[in-house]
């Protein structure tokens, strides 16, 4: 079978900065995919541009066999994303957010009751689900980010350090989260987990990882990071 997401000799320049420095790698249906790197290493860049919200300077990449250059549309439509810096409305209800996200991302009418029930009791929310944003701690806002990243029923989830900040009870139970969302809506099928350098040895999920190509500056941080990773992996 064909990766889900094909990467080659991706390139971003800001002016003279290469924020991301030819990167390539491919990840397999089914995969739970760390990518690491040090702060400003291009993680969040490189998403941005496989989430087509950035263009490459240069390389290609391929999303669900659509092109991210060409097939923006089609690109969007297969992924979910939950960024690193929140972005719910917080003036809103849980379920006004997720009603709003079904309405941008044409989720059937006659599907969405279900949807919604379905995402909000796999991150436990289910009975807050009334309640203004505001009132929700940090973790159940990251929980609610995740659930709306997948009601739309992607087929990649692109996950932005959503554990950054949070408690390690709260983070070990977003990882508890992340593993039953693969088992449950994905079953086995296409699905990719983004992580920043926040990982620590309490979240053991299994994970193949990327560390090439980035910036040449911070080799011996990632072979830092290399080292961490086997562990976890294990
Ligand atoms: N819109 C932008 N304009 C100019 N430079 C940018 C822009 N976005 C990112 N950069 C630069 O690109 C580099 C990579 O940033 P990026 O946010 O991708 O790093 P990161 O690996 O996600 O870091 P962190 O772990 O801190 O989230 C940094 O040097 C950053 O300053
Ligand atoms: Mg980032």
């Amino acid at each position: 079978m064909a990766p889900i997401i094909q990467v080659e000799s991706l390139v971003k320049k800001f002016g003279e900065l290469p924020a991301v420095n030819g990167i390539s790698f491919s990840v397999e249906s089914g995969a739970i995919f760390g990518f690491l790197g040090p702060n400003g290493a291009g993680k969040s860049t490189t998403i941005k541009m496989l989430a087509t919200l950035l263009k490459p300077t240069s390389g290609k990449a391929t999303l669900a066999g659509f092109d991210i250059n060409s097939q923006s549309n089609q690109v969007r439509q297969s992924i979910g994303l939950v960024f690193q810096d929140p972005s719910l409305d917080i003036r809103l209800t849980a379920d006004e957010n997720l009603q709003f996200h079904a309405m941008l991302y044409n989720v059937p009418k006659d599907v969405f009751a279900a949807r919604c029930e379905q995402v909000l009791r796999m991150v436990d929310l289910l009975d807050r689900r009334s309640s203004p944003v505001s009132t929700f701690s940090g973790g159940m806002k990251r929980r609610l980010e995740i659930a709306r990243g997948l009601l739309h029923h992607p087929k990649v989830l692109f996950l932005d350090e959503p554990t950054l900040g949070l408690d390690p009870q709260t983070r070990n139970a977003i990882w508890h989260h992340v593993r039953k969302l693969r088992d449950e809506v994905f079953g086995g099928g296409e699905f990719c987990r983004w992580v920043g350098c926040e990982l620590d040895r309490g979240e053991r999920v299994s994970f193949s990882l990327c560390l090439n190509g980035l910036d040449q500056k911070h080799t011996t941080a990632q072979s830092d990071a290399q080292c961490h990773c086997a562990f976890l992996a294990k």
